[in-house]
This record gives C-alpha cells, sequence and structure tokens, in this order.
C-alpha cells in the first residue's frame, strides 16, 4: 500500500540529505518540505527517520501520554549519564515510574509555592541594584542567568547555587553526539560543577523535607531526590527560563509602545500579553518527540495520517506556533493576540495546550503556570519602574539552533536608568 505520510526516501541517503539540509537552516528545511508536499505532516530524517508535525492541531497527539512515550533524551540531544549520576530524569520516564516521580515534582513545588514571591523578590531586587549601579554597559542575559538560578534554588530548596557551576554542568550537560551509547567521562570541570552542585542541593535547608516526600511518593532515596532536582533547577527551569528571560526583554526593547503600556498600568493584562506571546514567537524549546504506543492517527489540518506502532513523531513548536490557522498574521508580536480564546488552545510551548493543565500522569512541563506569572512579575517590577537602551535590536535566527531560541546577540544594555514620567 502507498505510504499516505508523504516524504520518505532510502533510508541511508535520505538521513544524510535531511541531517546536513537541517543544518544549514532548520526553518528553511521544513517549510520548503511543507511547501513541495502540500502537507504539514511529513517525513524527515534528522538523525534519525521521523514524521514531523507543523500544525496545532497535529500535534495533539504527540502531546498525549496515552498514545506516546518518551524516549531518553530531548530527539538527539543526549543527557549525559554521568552528569546526572546515573539517574533518569522525570521527563524520560514513562508509565507509573513517570507518574510518581512527577506527583514528587508537583507535589514539591506546591509545598514551596508561599516561598515563590519571596525568593522571587529577593533575586529580583539584588538584580535591580546591579543594573542601576552598573556605571558601564552590561550583558543583561548573563546576568539575568545569575538572577534566574539564584531564584529558582531559592524558591525550591532555600539555597543559592555558584552560577559558574550552573553554567558549566549545563553547557556540559549534553552529548556530544546525538545518540544515546556509553561515553567516556564528562570533562573534569563538568563532574566538580555537579559534584558542588548535588553538594549544595544535600546541604540546602529543604532538601530532608524534599526527601522524605521522594521517598513517600517516589521510593526515591536521597540521592536520586538531589539529582532529579539537580536536573528539573537546572536544565528544566533554569534552562527553559533563561531564553525566555531574553527574549522576553528584547521583545519589550524592540516593542517601546508595549512597555509603556505596562508601565502605564502594571497591574493590567499587557505585562501578560507580552509574556505569553514572547512564549508563542518565542518559545525556548523547538521540538516535542515521542514514539507511537500504538498504530494511531494524525489528524492535522492537513488531513489524516496513519502511524504505526514505534515509529516516532517529531512536533515542531515553533512552527506551530506560527499555524495561521490560528493566529492570524502570525509573525507579529501582538500582546493583544493573547485575549482571543483560542489562544491558549493553541499555545504549545509547555508541551500541552495552554488549557490542559499539569498532571503526574501526562508530560506538560511542571512549571507551565509558574512560567508565566514570573515572567510576568519580573515584567511588573522592571518596566514601571525603568527604562533602558540596547546597544543593538536583538533579532533571532532561522538557522542556527541553539539549546535555547533567544536573540543572536547578547542583549548589552548601555544605559539603565529611572523611568522618566510622561505627561499625561
Ligand atoms: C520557559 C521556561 C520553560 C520551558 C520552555 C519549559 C518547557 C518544557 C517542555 C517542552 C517540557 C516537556 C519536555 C518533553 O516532554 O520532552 C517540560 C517538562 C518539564 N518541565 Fe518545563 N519548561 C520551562 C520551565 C520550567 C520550570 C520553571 C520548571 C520547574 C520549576 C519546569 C519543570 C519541568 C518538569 C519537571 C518537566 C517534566 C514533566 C514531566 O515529566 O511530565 N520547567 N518543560
Amino acid at each position: 500500500m502507498r505510504d499516505p505520510i508523504p516524504g520518505g526516501g532510502l533510508p541511508i541517503l535520505q538521513r544524510f540529505t535531511d541531517t546536513g539540509e537541517f543544518l544549514k537552516g532548520w526553518r528553511a528545511f521544513f517549510e520548503s518540505r511543507r511547501e513541495r508536499y502540500r502537507s504539514n505532516v511529513f517525513r524527515t530524517s534528522v538523525v534519525f527517520p521521523a514524521i514531523s508535525i507543523l500544525d496545532v492541531r497535529g500535534f495533539d497527539v504527540l502531546l498525549d501520554a496515552t498514545k506516546v512515550r518518551k524516549r531518553f533524551g530531548f530527539g538527539p540531544a543526549i543527557p549525559r549519564r554521568d552528569l546526572l549520576s546515573g539517574v533518569v530524569p522525570t521527563v524520560f520516564h514513562n508509565d507509573a515510574a513517570h507518574d510518581v516521580r512527577k506527583a514528587f515534582v508537583l507535589e514539591w513545588m506546591g509545598m514551596r509555592g508561599p516561598e515563590l514571591h519571596r525568593a522571587l523578590d529577593r533575586a529580583l531586587e539584588e538584580a535591580m541594584g546591579r543594573w542601576a549601579t552598573a556605571g558601564k554597559p552590561f550583558d543583561w542575559g548573563a546576568d539575568a542567568d545569575r538572577l534566574l538560578a539564584d531564584f529558582l534554588f531559592d524558591w525550591l530548596l532555600g539555597a543559592r547555587p555558584e552560577l559558574s557551576d550552573v553554567r558549566t554542568w549545563f553547557d556540559a550537560g549534553f552529548s556530544p553526539i546525538p545518540w544515546d551509547v556509553p561515553l567516556p567521562s564528562a570533562p573534569r570541570p563538568a563532574r566538580k560543577a555537579r559534584d558542588r552542585l548535588l553538594a549544595t542541593i544535600r546541604g540546602a535547608p529543604g532538601l530532608p523535607e524534599a526527601a522524605a516526600l521522594g521517598r513517600t511518593r517516589a521510593g526515591m532515596e536521597e540521592p536520586e531526590v538531589a539529582a532529579q532536582l539537580l536536573f528539573m533547577l537546572v536544565a528544566n527551569a533554569w534552562g527553559g527560563l533563561q531564553g525566555a528571560w531574553r527574549s522576553l526583554m528584547a521583545e519589550l526593547s524592540i516593542h517601546p509602545e508595549v512597555a509603556d503600556a505596562i508601565a502605564g498600568d502594571p497591574g493590567g493584562g499587557m505585562a501578560r500579553g507580552a509574556v505569553l506571546e514572547t512564549l508563542r514567537l518565542r518559545g525556548p524549546v523547538p521540538f516535542a518527540y515521542g514514539e507511537a504506543r500504538d498504530d494511531l492517527r494524525i489528524e492535522s489540518s492537513s488531513g489524516s495520517f496513519p502511524v504505526r506502532k514505534g515509529e516516532m513523531l517529531m512536533g515542531v513548536f515553533w512552527l506551530a506556533a506560527r499555524d495561521p490557522d490560528f493566529f492570524p498574521d502570525p509573525e507579529r508580536f501582538d500582546p493583544s493576540r493573547t485575549a482571543d480564546p483560542r489562544f491558549l488552545r493553541a499555545l504549545l510551548w509547555s508541551n500541552g495546550t495552554g488549557e490542559t493543565p499539569t498532571r503526574t500522569d501526562n508530560k506538560v512541563c511542571a512549571g507551565r503556570d509558574i512560567v508565566p506569572s514570573v515572567l510576568e512579575r519580573c515584567v511588573q517590577r522592571i518596566v514601571p519602574a525603568w527604562q533602558w537602551t540596547l546597544g543593538s535590536t536583538p533579532r533571532w535566527s532561522d538557522t542556527d539552533l541553539p539549546l535555547g531560541n533567544r536573540p543572536v546577540e547578547p542583549l548589552i544594555v548601555t544605559d539603565f536608568s529611572p523611568r522618566s514620567r510622561t505627561a499625561p
């Protein structure tokens, strides 16, 4: 029978050509194929064979944990197992092993809920103090890395990490090759950073209670709880937020009218609109992966496609976020579009729609609700009080695939000063 999903080819040859073309530019790679096949669903072979999905409707099946299962790694981005002390992070587990660990994560985040604003405000006040007294141009993104690391560790553990360890661990955290095979051990500085971060976590005031919860909810011993928290804090949370923070501040710099509207009405919906619109247009995670648990169908705006058990699905968040069926004039940064009731249904950055709550038995980001509220609070504290000038206009790349979707160049702030009040 003819394969109803377009785009197959000779396996070895296709892997070679697709991977090469993808590396030259991710966006042109997917868009040229969408054009060629007139379809939002087609076969590709970037490192491994997969069925690529480019539209919001097609994504639904990929977000359904009863239909797809996770493999170890974010597609070809495979964490180095030795930097995790051999522990498999929650996000790569399936079924009961996943659900008990996610229950621990969600309950722990809930228990630490009362600490969230205190930890964020403290880190924010310190950061704004640094920016106001910098006296010379500074790299805003790099400095916000400290803000975010301080906030996250303080919130969930009552401790603060060495930023250099966070960076070293994160930068070395993924295998240099896209396969899950045994590797020589990670470079010594990264192993040292891992050890120091684990020591910070295990010595943190919040750890005994977290360890007790990990034991009762998931049967995890303290070393696993510490390693799970390390991955969640640095890879999931810090890794995601650092890109989102840069993109958000970049969008507000490019759109001073939005910053002015927020300054004039800090409690209003504009701050939230700017945050959600940034998460749509600049979602920090590029792809979602899932292996079909059984034969299933992708119901896409381009039609209904049968998938066989064991086949790999690869959703492209960055193109689904530009699906014109849900986002008219999709390239436009328009915070007001977030008021459309259809917006949340189609907002997929968290590996779920904006309407699917995170649960133990799904794969929606545990930070789904925290991320917008943290970013919104940052905006509400920074924008009404301060104005800034960037050394150059931020831009995002359609070709390079950095680990996060963030402006290509650093956000160099050349002037950071109290916001001047405009006459009413
Ligand atoms: C902008 C920031 C963030 C982005 C873009 C993001 C994105 C994602 C995505 C796409 C996934 C699913 C990955 C997959 O299944 O392959 C995920 C999972 C997860 N995220 Fe986030 N995340 C962010 C921030 C956070 C924060 C702040 C936390 C916690 C404090 C967090 C904790 C988690 C956890 C624990 C999972 C695993 C969920 C599960 O296993 O079901 N994330 N995140």
